[in-house]
């Protein structure tokens, strides 16, 4: 293992003295892909002792150790401990989404009059990105240390006509685990042909620690006051929906399990939540979109987001049958993602805020998680 950078010295002061610790940035082999190219594991890790590890492959989040009430670390994300096992089959575990976040029904969207045809993954529609999306390739990383922590800038240049997207898009990712206990994501894309673009972050959360059991009694708080429900091949139909009396109101925290086998059509379509919600903040600024809280580790996670939409998927497609790290295997609803971004589908919804990126403006979006506790 490397130390990429010098150990920065925390504040030694008086009683603190103890618990004083140092933020590093540490770098490992991952391994190779199957095409050859090697992949570097970083770990970030901040003053207070949480860490982040990012792999180059994917931008993969794999692992993040995050205290409880106690101060106990423990991993609150699913993943693998090899690189192999994300090529051969990964829902997209902690990965980096791109092009485009969510699904584009049927893989077609028109742009300055022209259809444009997507790879397609997922029954016929374009899922994250498509076939090789930005989860499955191998980013360029530049560790930093920053004021606020520890960092990663991972940069990566998609082709005009990759997956079917038009425009050649330059993107860059930084990861910042801040001194404060906050995962922060900045992504920023450029462009040289008019094209579209909904960046975002796939981490599975279990607050009670990956591999614990299923996810179903945290507390769920969405700032939304309407969602944008989906049909039966889980495509946005372009309403946006009243939480109002359905099992979608999260406005009040709520267990997620509570009301999530309720007979109710959009639950049945998607087998339990695996929506988007409109966020209730200004559009562009950043702002609190979502709290997780789980009871018994005191974890909290706030979720912060610029984006106008944030997905929250109860991990209804894990099944038991993937092995994860440590040989924990990951049951039915044994993880969370809450992924903010632009609505679903969205080139194909007017009425939907633009996705469109032109030459001579720079996409930018932030995410930020943060974790504290509760007693
Ligand atoms: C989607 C799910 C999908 C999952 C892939 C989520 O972002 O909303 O429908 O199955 O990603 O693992």
């Amino acid at each position: 293992m490397k130390l990429l950078t010098p150990l920065i010295a925390a504040s030694l002061a008086g009683a603190s003295l103890m618990h004083a610790a140092e933020s590093s940035i540490t770098s490992k082999s991952f391994g190779t892909t199957t095409n050859g190219v090697k992949v570097e594991l970083y770990t970030l890790t901040n003053e207070k002792g949480a860490s982040a590890s990012i792999s180059s492959y994917g931008g993969i989040v794999t692992k993040l150790l995050i205290p409880d009430r106690s101060g106990k670390f423990d991993d609150v994300v699913l993943g693998f401990d090899k690189l192999s096992s994300y090529e051969k089959k990964s829902p997209y575990f902690g990965a980096l989404i791109g092009r485009y976040g969510n699904r584009i029904a049927k893989g077609k969207f028109s742009l300055d009059g022209e259809t444009y045809t997507l790879a397609t993954n997922n029954n016929g529609q374009s899922l994250h990105g498509g076939i090789k999306g930005f989860d499955k390739v191998v980013w360029q990383a530049t560790p930093v240390v920053t004021k606020q922590g520890p960092s990663l800038k991972l940069t990566y240049t998609s082709k005009d006509g990759e997956e079917g997207y038009p425009g050649t898009l330059s993107v860059t990712a930084t990861y910042t685990l801040t001194n404060k206990n906050e995962l922060k994501l900045v992504y920023t894309a450029t462009t040289d042909k008019d094209t579209i673009v909904n960046l975002t972050h796939h981490s599975y959360f279990n607050l009670a620690g990956q591999g614990n059991g299923d996810i179903l009694g945290h507390l769920l708080t969405l700032k939304s006051g309407k969602y944008t429900p989906i049909d039966k091949v889980l495509i946005t139909t372009g309403e946006l929906t009243p939480v109002k009396g359905t099992p979608f109101d999260f406005r009040k925290a709520t267990v997620i399990g509570d009301r999530i086998n309720q007979e109710n059509e959009q639950l049945k379509f998607a087998g339990g939540y695996d929506h988007n919600w409109v966020a209730s903040k200004l559009p562009g600024h950043l702002g609190v979109v979502a709290k997780v809280e789980e009871p018994k580790s005191g974890r909290v996670m706030e979720v912060l987001s610029t984006e106008p939409g944030v997905q929250f998927y109860s991990g209804n497609f894990l099944d038991g049958t993937l092995v994860g790290k440590e040989g924990k295997v990951y049951p039915f609803r044994s993880g969370f993602c809450l992924e903010p971004q632009h609505y679903p589908d969205s080139p194909n919804h007017p009425n939907f805020p633009s996705v469109e990126l032109k030459p001579g403006q720079t996409y930018k979006n932030t995410i930020i998680y943060r974790f504290s506790t509760k007693s």
